[in-house]
């Protein structure tokens, strides 16, 4: 019976309200199969037309994709524009004074930015920038709170052509120092603190011990913004390398001419998690990347010129490039950036916001959702959001449960929900309802963005069209990853495997179709977990243990989480004996605090078991997949006569 209630839940069918499609961009399923059309008649000459109308050029582009350097696919290549032109100076003949961010800090006082005050403030930092000798092609690694000057600094790199690795504020000295050497950084760009939930976050501590460790004197200069008192957050000062934000642009000239780059010069690098140790330096193009941010903008958020947009990813995110950094200011758009967390001061918090600013869009992450549902499920009856008319979700699936709630209590029943699927690598949205023309089915990202040859396959590369199978994109789109940052062969290995003729782009997600075609997301394919909607490497967390002086091996593995998506449980074998009781409640809780330390505190494990050792192949390979059932509490019915230590299995059961 259960298994029939959740088909028919999972069967359930929300066009769109009539209103919402009429005034829609792309009106009725007609429109999206139409734009479906001309891109598969006619690949190039579809995408060349968004490019043209979407973006300014400085130099238009002659050849639209050149595949001959396959899979390192170059598109409008011989262009140049300039990105912080296109999301900001075009714009400033109309609306110079509409108000382009709407920041609300953490003890809820607003600043309101207009397109002509984020000019000046870009054009001053970047001239801020050029006078410390920042020059097209050097990286610069932002370790910043949310914020106007997050923003602004993103903005600054990209119209002197310089290349921004920006670093999630969460992340651990360590992890800070590896993304800066491996970037070969010239300069940081931190504040004195973060403020979120009422607490001080030393980002400028953080960033002096990243610097300390080996390899971290690559960094000449520290650029340093004042978010929070000086008597609060104190900060040791370097002579000659830290200087404050405010000294440095005072009486820099509030105009800096955009330095015009190639369609392919390289706007950023975000590192994110792969399945081995070292995260990826996943490097994208100024033009098709853009272009990517823009269209979605368009076709999925339906972005209307009198919207108010809230994305709640913070910049560290690819998500709040997308969609903070760059799109919401490359259509025009107003926007509302938040400083704080969801919680504080109540669960109320988000639903107050939408209230007083009148957001029109929302687009938030499953995990948030429900954390929200259960520590105030009622809540967003008592605040009118009547403003809001569309809602999004990205990072990992949404359970129906939690979408119903969404589409009833927050959007009223009358909002759609854009379900979007994407990554890191593709930049923007690759599969999501276009919300005026596709109907939406909770817990389904539905169908690919026009112009998207997404497509499900098996081992061989056939499409599955029933059943599960891999998840590839079968021709190159603009926003892809170009390449990964200093190592092109991970790059190739990663995405483009020779079993598809290094040809498809291979997600790294599992996936399946309904009979209606529409795409619902199984999960990762590799040893990557996603917790709370942010992508961790089991390998990561593995070695962070491993380099412990306590620790012997360990194995790490997701178990399902009602409220996270996935928790980790670690496995771990010390090198003294096994311990019980109170002795091995400390070293968990040393353990976990060593990988808040070593990597972040998301990395943290929720749970960590000790055994003799690990339940490995004879030819020495862990079996993870014994170790995921044992960390869900399943019954093990996998075959284990390959086991070579089969004793251990009951040992890591026992285990708490
Ligand atoms: C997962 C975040 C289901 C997926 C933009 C993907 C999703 C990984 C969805 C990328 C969705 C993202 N439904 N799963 N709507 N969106 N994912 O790089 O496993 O942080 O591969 O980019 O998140 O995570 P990333």
């Amino acid at each position: 019976m259960s298994n029939i209630d959740s088909i028919l839940v999972e069967n359930r069918v929300f066009p769109a309200p009539a209103a919402f499609e009429k005034a829609a961009r792309v009106s009725g399923r007609a429109q999206y199969d139409a734009l479906c059309a001309e891109a598969a008649a006619d690949y190039e000459g579809f995408w060349a037309r968004q490019a043209r109308e979407q973006l300014t050029w400085h130099k238009p582009f002659t050849q639209v994709l050149d595949e001959s350097r396959a899979p390192f696919y170059r598109w409008f290549h011989d262009g140049e524009l300039n990105v912080s032109y296109n999301c900001i100076d075009r714009h400033l003949p109309l609306l110079a004074n509409k108000v382009a961010l709407i920041f609300e800090s953490d003890n809820g006082t607003v600043r309101r930015v207009t397109y002509a005050e984020l000019s000046r403030l870009v054009g001053q930092f970047a001239n801020g920038l050029t006078s410390l000798g920042v020059t097209k092609g050097d990286r610069v690694v932002i370790y910043m709170p949310m914020s106007v000057e997050a923003v602004v600094a993103m903005q600054a790199c990209a119209r002197i052509g310089a290349i921004h690795s920006v670093v999630f504020g969460g992340f651990s000295a360590k992890s800070l120092n590896e993304r800066i050497i491996d970037a070969k950084a010239k300069l940081v760009i931190t504040a004195n603190a973060g403020i979120r939930g009422g607490k001080v976050v030393p980002l400028k501590a953080v960033t002096d011990e990243a610097l300390a460790t080996d390899g971290g004197d690559v960094v000449e200069r520290v650029i340093v913004y004042q978010r929070a008192d000086e008597k609060d957050a104190p900060v040791a000062w370097q002579k000659g390398r830290d200087i404050w934000w405010h000294e440095l642009v005072q009486g820099k000239p509030d105009y800096c001419a955009p330095v015009w780059v190639n369609a392919e010069d390289p706007l950023f690098i975000l590192y994110t998690s792969g399945s081995t140790g070292k995260p990826k330096g996943v490097q994208h193009s100024s033009a098709g990347y853009l272009l990517g941010a823009v269209n979605s903008m368009q076709l999925v958020f339906d972005h209307k010129p009198d919207d108010i947009f809230w994305c709640t990813a913070d910049v560290g995110w690819i998500t709040g490039h997308s969609y903070v950094a760059y799109g919401p200011l490359a259509v025009g758009g107003t926007q509302l950036i938040f400083e704080g967390i969801p919680t504080y001061p109540d669960a109320g918090r988000f639903w107050q916001m939408i209230e007083r600013h009148r957001v029109s869009i929302f687009y938030t992450a499953p995990t948030a959702i429900r954390s929200l549902i259960k520590l105030g499920g009622d809540l967003p009856a008592q605040f009118d959001l009547s403003s809001l008319r569309l809602l999004g979700t990205v990072g990992e699936p949404i359970n129906p449960e939690a979408w119903m709630w969404y589409h009833e209590k927050v959007g009223g029943g009358r909002c759609p929900i854009v379900d979007t699927w994407w990554q890191t690598e593709t930049g923007s949205h690759m599969l999501a309802p276009l919300p005026g023309a596709v109907a939406t089915k909770p817990g389904s990202c539905t169908l690919p963005l026009p112009g998207i040859m997404a497509d499900i396959v098996d081992e061989a590369g056939a499409s599955v069209e029933k059943g599960g199978g891999f998840l590839v994109i079968k021709r190159p789109f603009p926003s892809q990853v170009r390449t990964l940052w200093g190592d092109p062969d991970r790059f190739v290995k990663s995405y483009f495997p020779e079993e598809y003729n290094g040809r498809y782009y291979l997600a790294g997600d599992s996936a399946h179709r309904d009979d209606d075609g529409y795409f619902w997301i199984m999960g990762r394919i590799d040893d990557v977990l996603n917790v709370s909607g942010h992508r961790l490497g089991t390998m990561e967390i593995e070695s962070a243990l491993v380099a412990n002086p306590l620790v012997a091996e360990a194995a790490v593995v997701g178990r399902p989480d009602a409220l996270k998506g996935e928790a980790i449980v670690a496995f771990v074998v010390l090198k003294g004996p096994r311990p019980a009781g109170d002795e091995a409640k400390r070293i968990i809780t040393t353990l976990r605090d060593w990988v808040a330390k070593e990597i972040g505190a998301i990395a943290k494990p929720e749970d960590i078991r000790f055994g003799d050792n690990l339940p490995k192949t004879r030819s020495g390979k862990i079996m993870r997949r014994l170790l995921r059932a044992i960390a869900r509490g399943e019954e093990i019915t996998q075959d284990t006569s390959t086991l070579e230590n089969p004793a251990i299995l009951q040992q890591l059961q026992e285990s708490i």
